[in-house]
């Protein structure tokens, strides 16, 4: 197919417009920033380019992975992400429901599910790790990337139901290979390694579930799909992850604690959240590869970690 791949200077674009390629697609990159696979230097938001680029490229579907994120909130004003990351989508989704596609696919984020209460500790108050899956909530994002991701959503559902487009939403965990900008103990991989416990992914899954997600997406409807490492955890652990994570990890990987004192490492004494993406292996086929147990392994066969880490990683739009 030819396809619209919106953010393809980022850094999922960058390995997930090869792995189109690969599957024999042909990919039509947009991103405001330039890049190696990237055709069209110009934004999502600019309804007549959108338009043009439909016209002229005659795009067969839409993966739009483009966006202001979570680091881009101190970087940008709240309008610069209505813009973008609602009024963008927009375009895109009146583009392809006027060429008439089948299917469509939406980067979201699951940092939307994750309300001011949750993030202020012990899970809200309510002394148990959040256990989030996709019909978790009510949504109130804490901030303007999150509101903005949500509201793209409910614009997604509302196409689907005037107009039929089918259209899968993918709310990925973090991918990112820069260091958390609000975390900052313990740092480096040793944060990511245990984030794989719960809320993390490698950016090589995140590419292949919107791959899977393109394949699958006609005739689904409107789905939403939370994509993460899959938790070794079950939604009875949640008191004890709040309370004493280490005994509960230790429960399912006797190895961790050793393995982690050897590499200078801690294991994370609380865990407030648990991403379930259960439905999407259910619904879609699709299940991560690289999840907490492969962290170990790697750790145990002193093997390079099978997740990118780099600090110096920059939105490429900042660096222009
Ligand atoms: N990285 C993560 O951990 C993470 C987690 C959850 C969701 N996501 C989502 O995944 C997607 C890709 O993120 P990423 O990590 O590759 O980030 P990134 O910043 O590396 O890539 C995003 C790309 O979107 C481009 N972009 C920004 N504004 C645009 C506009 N107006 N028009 C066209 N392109 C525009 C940027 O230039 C950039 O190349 C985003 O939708 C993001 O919200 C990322």
């Amino acid at each position: 197919m030819r396809l619209l791949l919106t953010g393809s200077s980022g850094w999922l674009g960058r390995f997930f417009a090869p792995r189109l390629r690969d599957a024999g697609h042909e990919v039509i990159g947009l991103d405001v920033a330039p890049g190696a696979d990237t055709d069209i230097v110009g934004s999502v938001a600019d309804a007549a380019l959108v338009e043009r680029v439909f016209g002229e490229r005659g795009i067969q579907a839409v993966i739009h992975a483009g966006a202001l994120h979570k680091p881009d909130i101190v970087r940008y004003p709240a309008q610069a992400f209505v813009d973008v990351n609602l009024a963008g989508t927009g375009n895109l989704l009146r583009a392809a429901v006027e060429a008439g596609h089948d299917r469509f696919v939406f980067t979201s984020t699951t940092s939307l599910m994750i309300t001011e209460r949750i993030r202020a500790g012990k899970a809200g108050g309510a002394g148990r790790a959040a256990w989030l899956d996709e019909e978790s909530g009510p949504l109130e994002p804490r901030n303007v990337y999150g509101r903005t991701k949500r509201d793209a959503e409910l614009l997604c559902q509302a196409v689907h139901d005037q107009d039929g487009l089918d259209i899968v939403i993918l709310r990925t965990s973090r991918f990112f290979p820069e260091d958390d900008d609000t975390h900052s103990t313990p740092s480096g991989p040793n944060l990511k390694a245990n984030e794989f416990l719960n809320r993390r992914l490698t950016v090589e899954d995140a590419a292949q579930a919107h791959l899977v997600a393109l394949e699958k997406a006609p005739g689904i409807g409107c789905e939403t799909f939370i994509v993460s490492a899959p938790p070794p955890f079950a939604r009875e652990d949640c008191e004890a992850l709040i309370e004493d994570a280490r005994a509960v990890i230790a429960r399912y990987f006797p190895q961790a604690p050793e393995l982690y004192a050897r590499a200078g490492w801690s294991l994370p004494a609380s865990l407030d959240r648990v991403y379930d993406p259960a439905k999407a292996e259910r619904l879609l086929g699709f299940r991560c590869r690289t999840d907490f147990a492969s962290v170990l392994a790697a750790l145990e066969r002193g093997a390079p970690l099978p997740f990118a880490h780099d600090p110096s990683y920059l939105s490429p739009k900042e660096r222009r």
